[in-house]
Protein backbone atom coordinates (compact mmCIF):
# COMPACT_ATOMS: atom_id res chain seq x y z
CA UNK A 1 0.00 0.00 0.00
CA UNK A 2 1.43 3.27 -1.17
CA UNK A 3 1.73 5.89 1.92
CA UNK A 4 -0.84 8.44 -0.22
CA UNK A 5 -3.67 5.57 1.07
CA UNK A 6 -2.82 4.91 4.33
CA UNK A 7 -5.61 5.42 6.55
CA UNK A 8 -5.49 7.55 9.24
CA UNK A 9 -6.58 7.11 12.30
CA UNK A 10 -4.62 3.43 11.54
CA UNK A 11 -7.14 0.74 12.13
CA UNK A 12 -6.50 -1.91 15.04
CA UNK A 13 -3.59 -4.50 14.35
CA UNK A 14 -4.24 -7.68 14.27
CA UNK A 15 -1.90 -10.41 15.76
CA UNK A 16 -3.16 -13.56 14.35
CA UNK A 17 -7.15 -14.14 16.04
CA UNK A 18 -6.43 -11.02 18.65
CA UNK A 19 -7.23 -7.36 17.77
CA UNK A 20 -4.60 -4.86 19.40
CA UNK A 21 -6.51 -1.43 19.66
CA UNK A 22 -5.23 1.11 19.68
CA UNK A 23 -2.09 -0.15 17.55
CA UNK A 24 0.53 1.30 20.03
CA UNK A 25 2.07 -1.41 22.37
CA UNK A 26 4.22 -1.28 24.96
CA UNK A 27 7.66 -3.03 24.69
CA UNK A 28 9.79 -5.60 26.55
CA UNK A 29 12.00 -4.16 28.97
CA UNK A 30 14.51 -6.13 31.08
CA UNK A 31 14.43 -5.30 34.60
CA UNK A 32 11.60 -2.90 34.20
CA UNK A 33 8.36 -3.80 32.79
CA UNK A 34 7.48 -6.16 35.37
CA UNK A 35 3.46 -6.60 36.42
CA UNK A 36 4.09 -3.60 38.88
CA UNK A 37 5.25 -1.07 35.79
CA UNK A 38 3.18 -3.26 33.88
CA UNK A 39 -0.50 -2.40 35.90
CA UNK A 40 0.63 1.45 35.92
CA UNK A 41 0.65 1.42 32.17
CA UNK A 42 -2.80 -0.18 32.43
CA UNK A 43 -4.40 2.21 35.11
CA UNK A 44 -3.82 5.11 32.45
CA UNK A 45 -4.74 3.10 29.94
CA UNK A 46 -3.85 3.72 25.55
CA UNK A 47 -1.83 0.83 25.18
CA UNK A 48 -2.76 -1.79 22.77
CA UNK A 49 -0.60 -4.79 24.41
CA UNK A 50 1.76 -5.05 26.65
CA UNK A 51 4.78 -7.27 27.39
CA UNK A 52 6.59 -9.13 29.69
CA UNK A 53 10.70 -8.30 30.13
CA UNK A 54 12.50 -11.12 28.67
CA UNK A 55 12.57 -14.43 30.02
CA UNK A 56 15.56 -16.90 29.17
CA UNK A 57 13.78 -20.87 28.01
CA UNK A 58 16.63 -22.31 29.44
CA UNK A 59 16.19 -20.91 32.89
CA UNK A 60 12.34 -21.47 32.83
CA UNK A 61 13.14 -25.13 32.19
CA UNK A 62 16.02 -25.45 34.78
CA UNK A 63 14.09 -23.42 37.27
CA UNK A 64 11.49 -25.90 36.73
CA UNK A 65 13.13 -29.01 36.83
CA UNK A 66 15.83 -28.35 40.00
CA UNK A 67 13.67 -26.10 41.66
CA UNK A 68 9.91 -26.82 40.75
CA UNK A 69 9.80 -22.67 40.61
CA UNK A 70 9.49 -20.73 37.58
CA UNK A 71 11.18 -17.56 37.12
CA UNK A 72 10.25 -14.64 38.86
CA UNK A 73 9.98 -12.21 35.85
CA UNK A 74 6.84 -14.29 35.43
CA UNK A 75 5.14 -12.72 38.39
CA UNK A 76 1.98 -11.52 37.67
CA UNK A 77 1.31 -13.34 34.27
CA UNK A 78 -1.09 -16.18 34.81
CA UNK A 79 -3.69 -13.47 36.48
CA UNK A 80 -3.25 -10.23 35.13
CA UNK A 81 -5.50 -8.47 32.25
CA UNK A 82 -5.35 -9.51 29.06
CA UNK A 83 -3.92 -9.09 26.24
CA UNK A 84 -0.31 -9.47 27.43
CA UNK A 85 2.96 -10.84 25.89
CA UNK A 86 6.04 -12.91 27.16
CA UNK A 87 8.69 -12.63 25.45
CA UNK A 88 11.31 -15.38 25.78
CA UNK A 89 14.31 -15.97 24.37
CA UNK A 90 17.33 -18.84 23.52
CA UNK A 91 18.66 -20.16 20.28
CA UNK A 92 17.66 -23.57 20.74
CA UNK A 93 14.00 -24.60 19.23
CA UNK A 94 12.96 -27.31 21.62
CA UNK A 95 13.64 -25.39 24.68
CA UNK A 96 11.71 -22.51 23.17
CA UNK A 97 8.91 -24.99 21.71
CA UNK A 98 8.74 -26.12 25.43
CA UNK A 99 8.14 -23.24 27.36
CA UNK A 100 6.08 -21.53 24.54
CA UNK A 101 3.50 -24.21 25.05
CA UNK A 102 3.86 -23.85 28.77
CA UNK A 103 2.97 -20.22 28.69
CA UNK A 104 -0.28 -21.23 26.71
CA UNK A 105 -1.06 -23.65 28.52
CA UNK A 106 -0.09 -22.60 31.89
CA UNK A 107 -0.29 -18.96 31.66
CA UNK A 108 -2.96 -18.85 29.07
CA UNK A 109 -0.62 -15.92 27.74
CA UNK A 110 -2.26 -14.01 24.57
CA UNK A 111 0.73 -13.98 22.76
CA UNK A 112 4.82 -15.50 22.75
CA UNK A 113 7.39 -13.31 21.52
CA UNK A 114 10.72 -14.01 20.87
CA UNK A 115 13.46 -11.63 21.32
CA UNK A 116 15.99 -11.59 17.81
CA UNK A 117 16.97 -8.23 18.87
CA UNK A 118 19.07 -7.64 22.48
CA UNK A 119 22.47 -6.91 21.74
CA UNK A 120 24.07 -7.27 25.25
CA UNK A 121 27.08 -9.70 25.25
CA UNK A 122 25.60 -11.74 27.91
CA UNK A 123 22.81 -12.53 25.29
CA UNK A 124 24.70 -12.65 22.09
CA UNK A 125 27.98 -13.42 22.93
CA UNK A 126 27.72 -16.12 26.05
CA UNK A 127 24.11 -17.93 24.84
CA UNK A 128 24.38 -16.80 21.15
CA UNK A 129 20.82 -15.95 21.12
CA UNK A 130 18.92 -12.22 20.81
CA UNK A 131 20.55 -9.77 18.26
CA UNK A 132 23.06 -12.71 17.43
CA UNK A 133 20.55 -14.82 15.38
CA UNK A 134 19.99 -12.50 13.05
CA UNK A 135 23.33 -13.61 11.61
CA UNK A 136 21.40 -17.14 11.69
CA UNK A 137 18.03 -16.96 9.62
CA UNK A 138 17.85 -20.66 9.43
CA UNK A 139 17.69 -21.25 13.02
CA UNK A 140 15.35 -18.11 13.46
CA UNK A 141 12.96 -20.17 11.05
CA UNK A 142 13.30 -23.57 13.16
CA UNK A 143 12.90 -22.03 16.39
CA UNK A 144 9.88 -19.78 15.06
CA UNK A 145 8.33 -22.50 13.07
CA UNK A 146 8.84 -25.38 15.85
CA UNK A 147 7.50 -22.76 18.17
CA UNK A 148 4.44 -21.79 16.51
CA UNK A 149 3.58 -25.13 16.13
CA UNK A 150 3.70 -25.76 19.86
CA UNK A 151 1.71 -22.70 20.74
CA UNK A 152 -1.24 -22.76 18.09
CA UNK A 153 -3.40 -21.03 17.82
CA UNK A 154 -1.61 -18.63 20.02
CA UNK A 155 0.00 -16.51 18.22
CA UNK A 156 3.68 -15.93 17.93
CA UNK A 157 5.61 -12.94 17.19
CA UNK A 158 9.34 -11.72 16.49
CA UNK A 159 11.36 -8.86 17.17
CA UNK A 160 14.30 -7.48 15.55
CA UNK A 161 17.13 -5.26 15.04
CA UNK A 162 18.10 -3.89 11.61
CA UNK A 163 21.05 -6.62 11.29
CA UNK A 164 23.60 -7.43 13.75
CA UNK A 165 25.83 -4.65 12.48
CA UNK A 166 25.77 -1.77 9.70
CA UNK A 167 27.70 -3.68 7.11
CA UNK A 168 25.25 -6.46 7.93
CA UNK A 169 21.38 -5.24 7.71
CA UNK A 170 19.44 -7.82 6.53
CA UNK A 171 16.11 -7.14 8.06
CA UNK A 172 14.05 -7.34 4.45
CA UNK A 173 15.84 -11.22 4.14
CA UNK A 174 14.91 -11.76 7.93
CA UNK A 175 11.60 -10.39 7.73
CA UNK A 176 10.85 -12.89 4.96
CA UNK A 177 11.96 -15.67 6.91
CA UNK A 178 9.79 -14.68 9.96
CA UNK A 179 6.53 -14.58 7.86
CA UNK A 180 7.45 -17.70 6.39
CA UNK A 181 8.36 -19.46 9.28
CA UNK A 182 4.77 -18.62 10.69
CA UNK A 183 4.86 -15.47 13.19
CA UNK A 184 1.49 -13.78 13.43
CA UNK A 185 3.88 -9.62 13.69
CA UNK A 186 7.00 -8.41 13.37
CA UNK A 187 8.16 -5.70 15.48
CA UNK A 188 11.87 -3.70 14.45
CA UNK A 189 13.52 -2.13 16.33
CA UNK A 190 15.29 0.69 13.93
CA UNK A 191 18.61 0.39 14.87
CA UNK A 192 21.73 -2.45 14.80
CA UNK A 193 22.88 -4.69 17.62
CA UNK A 194 26.21 -3.08 17.21
CA UNK A 195 24.56 0.41 17.14
CA UNK A 196 23.17 -0.61 20.47
CA UNK A 197 21.20 3.34 21.51
CA UNK A 198 23.52 5.28 19.48
CA UNK A 199 22.43 7.39 16.93
CA UNK A 200 18.57 7.77 15.79
CA UNK A 201 16.36 4.49 14.97
CA UNK A 202 16.12 4.34 11.12
CA UNK A 203 12.24 4.34 9.98
CA UNK A 204 12.88 4.48 6.09
CA UNK A 205 14.66 1.74 6.80
CA UNK A 206 11.80 -0.16 8.84
CA UNK A 207 9.32 1.34 6.38
CA UNK A 208 11.07 -0.53 3.53
CA UNK A 209 10.21 -3.74 5.35
CA UNK A 210 6.50 -3.45 4.75
CA UNK A 211 7.11 -4.34 1.06
CA UNK A 212 9.62 -7.87 2.12
CA UNK A 213 5.88 -9.08 4.17
CA UNK A 214 2.91 -10.49 2.61
CA UNK A 215 0.39 -10.58 4.97
CA UNK A 216 1.36 -10.05 8.84
CA UNK A 217 1.74 -6.80 10.61
CA UNK A 218 4.86 -4.36 11.09
CA UNK A 219 5.72 -2.62 14.27
CA UNK A 220 7.95 0.13 14.02
CA UNK A 221 10.06 0.60 17.33
CA UNK A 222 12.83 2.98 17.98
CA UNK A 223 12.91 7.07 19.87
CA UNK A 224 8.79 7.42 19.84
CA UNK A 225 9.08 10.08 22.78
CA UNK A 226 5.80 11.83 22.27
CA UNK A 227 2.17 11.61 20.87
CA UNK A 228 3.46 13.47 17.97
CA UNK A 229 5.49 11.16 17.00
CA UNK A 230 3.22 8.23 17.09
CA UNK A 231 0.95 10.14 15.26
CA UNK A 232 4.11 11.40 12.49
CA UNK A 233 4.59 7.35 12.57
CA UNK A 234 1.46 6.34 11.37
CA UNK A 235 1.29 8.75 8.52
CA UNK A 236 5.22 8.94 7.19
CA UNK A 237 6.22 5.26 7.17
CA UNK A 238 4.45 2.00 6.72
CA UNK A 239 4.02 0.80 9.94
CA UNK A 240 1.09 -0.94 10.90
CA UNK A 241 1.48 -0.58 14.73
CA UNK A 242 4.34 1.10 17.14
CA UNK A 243 6.16 -0.06 19.94
CA UNK A 244 7.06 2.06 23.06
CA UNK A 245 10.09 1.56 25.30
CA UNK A 246 12.26 4.12 27.01
CA UNK A 247 10.13 7.37 26.99
CA UNK A 248 7.29 5.28 28.95
CA UNK A 249 9.36 4.23 31.86
CA UNK A 250 8.74 7.32 33.64
CA UNK A 251 5.68 8.32 31.95
CA UNK A 252 3.21 5.70 32.16
CA UNK A 253 0.60 8.08 30.77
CA UNK A 254 2.12 8.61 27.73
CA UNK A 255 0.25 5.41 25.69
CA UNK A 256 -3.23 7.44 26.85
CA UNK A 257 -1.71 10.69 25.25
CA UNK A 258 -0.54 9.32 22.05
CA UNK A 259 -3.67 7.07 21.62
CA UNK A 260 -5.70 10.23 22.13
CA UNK A 261 -3.71 11.61 19.09
CA UNK A 262 -4.13 8.67 17.08
CA UNK A 263 -7.84 9.31 17.53
CA UNK A 264 -7.59 13.07 16.53
CA UNK A 265 -8.78 14.07 20.08
CA UNK A 266 -6.91 16.81 22.15
CA UNK A 267 -3.59 15.27 23.71
CA UNK A 268 -4.10 15.24 27.71
CA UNK A 269 -1.87 17.51 29.07
CA UNK A 270 1.30 15.58 31.71
CA UNK A 271 -0.36 14.90 34.65
CA UNK A 272 1.21 17.90 37.34
CA UNK A 273 4.11 17.35 39.15
CA UNK A 274 2.18 16.95 42.21
CA UNK A 275 -0.21 14.17 40.55
CA UNK A 276 3.62 12.51 38.82
CA UNK A 277 4.49 12.36 42.15
CA UNK A 278 1.61 10.46 43.36
CA UNK A 279 1.51 8.05 40.25
CA UNK A 280 5.50 7.17 41.17
CA UNK A 281 4.19 6.83 45.48
CA UNK A 282 1.47 4.64 44.13
CA UNK A 283 3.84 2.23 41.75
CA UNK A 284 6.30 2.53 44.70
CA UNK A 285 3.39 0.89 46.63
CA UNK A 286 2.69 -2.15 43.95
CA UNK A 287 6.89 -2.55 43.76
CA UNK A 288 6.79 -2.72 47.70
CA UNK A 289 3.71 -5.08 47.87
CA UNK A 290 5.94 -7.62 46.21
CA UNK A 291 9.36 -7.45 46.33
CA UNK A 292 9.03 -5.92 50.28
CA UNK A 293 10.60 -3.02 51.88
CA UNK A 294 14.67 -4.08 51.11
CA UNK A 295 14.51 -5.05 47.82
CA UNK A 296 11.26 -2.83 46.28
CA UNK A 297 13.37 0.35 47.73
CA UNK A 298 16.14 -0.37 45.62
CA UNK A 299 14.39 -1.45 43.45
CA UNK A 300 12.11 1.86 43.01
CA UNK A 301 15.25 3.79 42.30
CA UNK A 302 16.03 3.44 39.11
CA UNK A 303 11.49 4.10 37.98
CA UNK A 304 11.97 7.24 40.77
CA UNK A 305 14.70 8.71 38.52
CA UNK A 306 12.97 8.07 35.12
CA UNK A 307 10.03 9.62 37.06
CA UNK A 308 12.52 12.76 37.40
CA UNK A 309 14.07 12.68 33.95
CA UNK A 310 14.44 16.05 32.19
CA UNK A 311 12.64 17.82 35.16
CA UNK A 312 14.49 20.65 36.43
CA UNK A 313 16.08 19.45 39.35
CA UNK A 314 16.45 15.82 38.24
CA UNK A 315 19.92 15.47 38.81
CA UNK A 316 19.58 16.45 42.16
CA UNK A 317 16.60 14.21 43.02
CA UNK A 318 19.07 11.40 41.38
CA UNK A 319 21.88 11.96 43.83
CA UNK A 320 19.73 11.18 47.01
CA UNK A 321 17.30 9.01 45.43
CA UNK A 322 20.28 6.68 44.31
CA UNK A 323 20.70 5.84 48.44
CA UNK A 324 17.72 5.41 49.64
CA UNK A 325 17.33 1.92 51.75
CA UNK A 326 14.22 2.44 53.62
CA UNK A 327 10.89 3.20 53.07
CA UNK A 328 11.43 6.66 55.21
CA UNK A 329 14.48 7.57 53.77
CA UNK A 330 12.65 7.18 50.10
CA UNK A 331 9.19 9.37 51.62
CA UNK A 332 11.98 11.90 52.64
CA UNK A 333 14.02 12.16 49.72
CA UNK A 334 11.12 12.36 47.94
CA UNK A 335 9.24 15.01 49.62
CA UNK A 336 12.45 17.03 49.67
CA UNK A 337 13.69 16.59 46.23
CA UNK A 338 11.42 15.87 43.88
CA UNK A 339 10.94 18.17 41.09
CA UNK A 340 8.66 20.64 41.98
CA UNK A 341 8.40 22.87 39.23
C1 LIG B 1 16.49 -1.08 29.98
C2 LIG B 1 16.06 -1.72 28.69
C3 LIG B 1 15.74 -3.06 28.67
C4 LIG B 1 15.34 -3.66 27.48
N1 LIG B 1 14.98 -4.97 27.50
C5 LIG B 1 14.47 -5.54 26.38
C6 LIG B 1 13.94 -6.87 26.40
O1 LIG B 1 13.89 -7.53 27.44
N2 LIG B 1 13.48 -7.37 25.23
C7 LIG B 1 13.49 -6.65 24.06
O2 LIG B 1 13.05 -7.15 23.04
N3 LIG B 1 13.97 -5.40 24.02
C8 LIG B 1 14.43 -4.83 25.14
N4 LIG B 1 14.85 -3.53 25.12
C9 LIG B 1 14.75 -2.76 23.86
C10 LIG B 1 13.39 -2.03 23.76
O3 LIG B 1 12.32 -2.92 23.79
C11 LIG B 1 13.32 -1.18 22.48
O4 LIG B 1 13.45 -2.02 21.38
C12 LIG B 1 14.41 -0.10 22.44
O5 LIG B 1 14.59 0.50 23.69
C13 LIG B 1 14.08 0.99 21.40
O6 LIG B 1 12.86 1.61 21.70
P1 LIG B 1 12.78 3.07 22.39
O7 LIG B 1 13.57 4.00 21.55
O8 LIG B 1 11.31 3.39 22.41
O9 LIG B 1 13.38 2.95 23.74
C14 LIG B 1 15.28 -2.92 26.29
C15 LIG B 1 15.61 -1.56 26.32
C16 LIG B 1 15.99 -0.95 27.50
C17 LIG B 1 16.31 0.51 27.50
Amino acid sequence: MSLMTRPFPPPPLKIGDLVIDPPILQAPMAGFTNAAFRQMVREFGGAGLLATEMVNARGFVWLDENEAEHPDRLWGVADEPRPLAVQIWDNDPNTMAKVGKRLVEEYSVSVVDINFGCPVRQVTEKAHSGSYLLREPDRMFRIIDQLVKACAPTPVTAKIRLGCSRESVNCNEVARVVEEAGAAALTVHGRTAQDMFRGNADWERISEIKSHLRNIPLIGNGDLDSAEKVVAAFQNYNVDGVMIARACLGRPWLFAQAAAALRGDPIPPDPTLDDQRQCMLHHYELVRDRFGEEKGTVLMRKYACCYAQGKRGARHFRTHVARVATAGEFYQVVQEHFPTQ
